[in-house]
């Protein structure tokens, strides 16, 4: 196979400068959707739309990595080519555990279920490939495609599942401004079985990307809500593409929206969280329902100032749903459990009232490095951090809360590098509903990404940043009047990536 990289021509020490220590990335070349994410035989796969010959997007294939605890990726050969077909676009991957296929000799095995993307004639339609190795190796079903639409041009990302109650396979798959759901015994034989979104939510692009699944609220599994998520190209809350979401029911045949049609709901305030899709085939004792999702927008994906490699991917998140003071149901999503074990040192600072003139992180220098703080608001008009800080520079990112208006932000107009693209500078805000007495920030920095997860995951913003390497400096920064700091934590972050760099 041509393109395949071993593991013994490393092409990347991870050192570069903005490489992430702590989210996946390609070793080289250009990367974006997550695809085919399922948990099989003790391991997670991540399968991602790659380019192998460039840093720009290009002919799609499906790059491959797999993990055993979703933080330390190894990469394997490309999983999925181009054929005659076309290119390979994005999709899903179930274990077929009762064989319905009928494709593997023996038992079970990997069913990849993607978008065969034909650049000439401008169609695209759903294939098969499936794998009885562990996904080491892809055979494209022979009878492809499996699923074709005449009137759709966009017409992809399938993601699929099985549905218990109805005891068949559903596929929800984005058409033009809408998602169509489908039916199947085999994953062979398709069924249309209704259509979704024509007149609900944001339609600034066209969607992409869709998934369904359900969730207990407030971890009670007696009241079951179904998420269906779905990302848009363009005109999304913070400018460019990103995600919505649609919370309500979904019978085997039809989603209803439990909201009015008029309402968006996002998955992220920032600029930088598009395509997320949720594993596949988790335990059932694990119980979680996990994402993760491409850190960047198409407004200016392929201009990043990356090299060799062009994008990561967020860290995986769980997702969950709560219900808010006002009765509202929302998506919450939270880092997964298994980044506290990338901690090292640690500051901890608690019970401390703090105004302008102190700078309690004053002594302290990172740039891969976690928080976690609770703020109790007094009588400040702003408080939060700047992070990836350098008076040289001329550097930092600002995470911050404006009280009068409960805002939440991220500010990146000095946040380093902003030049490739006018479109890259900016904040990124909204308003937090509810209480307000008390913020909590949750936050990842790594070399070129802040992601925020305030209130226990109620607002997430995610962004992009391009600092100096040495811009390490920070701040928990109070504007007019005092906070009480009811606790601070502070972790230096260890890279994922030793098994590739040798350093530990
Ligand atoms: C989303 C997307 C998908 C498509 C893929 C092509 O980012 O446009 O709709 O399958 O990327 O690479």
């Amino acid at each position: 196979m041509p393109n395949v990289k071993r593991p013994t021509d490393r092409v990347s020490d991870y050192t570069e400068k903005y490489r992430p220590q702590f989210h996946f990335t390609p070793e080289e070349n250009w990367m974006n959707d997550p695809n085919g994410l399922v948990y099989y035989a003790g391991e997670y796969h991540l399968f991602y739309q790659y380019h192998p010959n460039g840093r720009k997007w290009g002919p799609m294939h499906w790059g491959h990595a797999v993990s055993q605890d979703l933080l330390r990726w190894e990469h394997l050969p490309i999983a999925l080519e181009p054929d005659e077909y076309g290119m390979i676009f994005s999709g899903s991957v179930v274990v077929d555990w009762e064989n319905t296929s009928g494709l593997f000799t023996g038992g079970e095995g990997l069913v990849a279920i993607f978008t065969h993307h034909d650049e000439q004639l401008g169609i695209q339609s759903q294939s098969l490939a499936y794998s009885q190795d562990k996904g080491r190796t892809w055979q494209k079903y022979d009878g492809n495609p499996v699923l074709t639409n005449g009137e759709e041009k966009d017409f992809r990302d399938p993601k699929v599942f099985w549905h218990d109650d109805t005891n068949k396979w559903v596929m929800v798959v984005a058409a033009g401004q809408k998602v169509m759901l489908y039916g199947s015994k085999n994953l062979i034989e398709w069924d249309y079985l209704s259509e979704f979104g024509s007149t609900d939510g944001a339609h600034g692009g066209v969607w992409e990307c869709p998934d369904l699944f359900p969730l207990p609220v407030d971890g009670n599994h007696a009241k079951k809500k179904w998420v269906l998520q779905v990302d848009l190209g363009a005109g999304a809350i913070a400018g460019g593409s990103g995600g919505q979401y649609f919370i309500g029911e979904f019978d085997g045949v039809s989603f209803t929206n439990d909201r009015p049609a008029s309402e968006t709901l996002w998955v992220d305030y920032g600029r930088d969280f598009y395509a997320a899709q949720s594993f596949s085939d988790l335990p059932s004792a694990d119980g979680r329902r996990i994402w993760l999702a491409w850190m960047s927008d198409w407004t200016y994906a392929n201009e990043l100032p990356t090299n060799p490699w062009r994008s990561a991917m967020s860290i995986p998140r769980e997702v969950g749903l709560r219900e808010t003071v006002n009765g509202d149901i929302t998506l919450v999503q939270q880092p997964i459990a298994e980044l506290r074990t990338l901690r090292q040192s640690k500051l901890v600072i608690e019970n401390e009232m703090v105004d302008e003139t102190v700078n309690v992180l004053a002594n302290q220098a990172e740039n891969v490095f976690e928080i976690v703080a609770t703020v109790e608001n007094l009588t400040a008009s702003e408080f939060g951090f700047n992070v990836r800080k350098s008076s040289g520079h001329d550097q930092g990112t600002i995470i911050g809360y404006r009280t009068n208006d409960q805002q939440v932000f991220v500010d990146r107009e000095h946040s380093g590098e902003s030049e490739f693209h006018q479109a890259f500078k900016g904040r990124h805000s909204i308003q937090v509903k509810g209480e307000t007495g008390c913020v909590t920030f949750h936050i990842f920095v790594d070399k070129s990404s802040v992601e925020l997860f305030l209130n226990d995951g109620e607002v997430v913003i995610t962004d992009l940043i391009f600092p100096e390497d040495d811009s390490k400096a920070m701040e928990f920064y109070v504007k007019g009047g005092e906070v009480r700091l009811v606790s601070l934590e502070l972790y230096a972050l260890q890279s994922t990536w030793e098994h590739v760099t040798g350093r530990k």
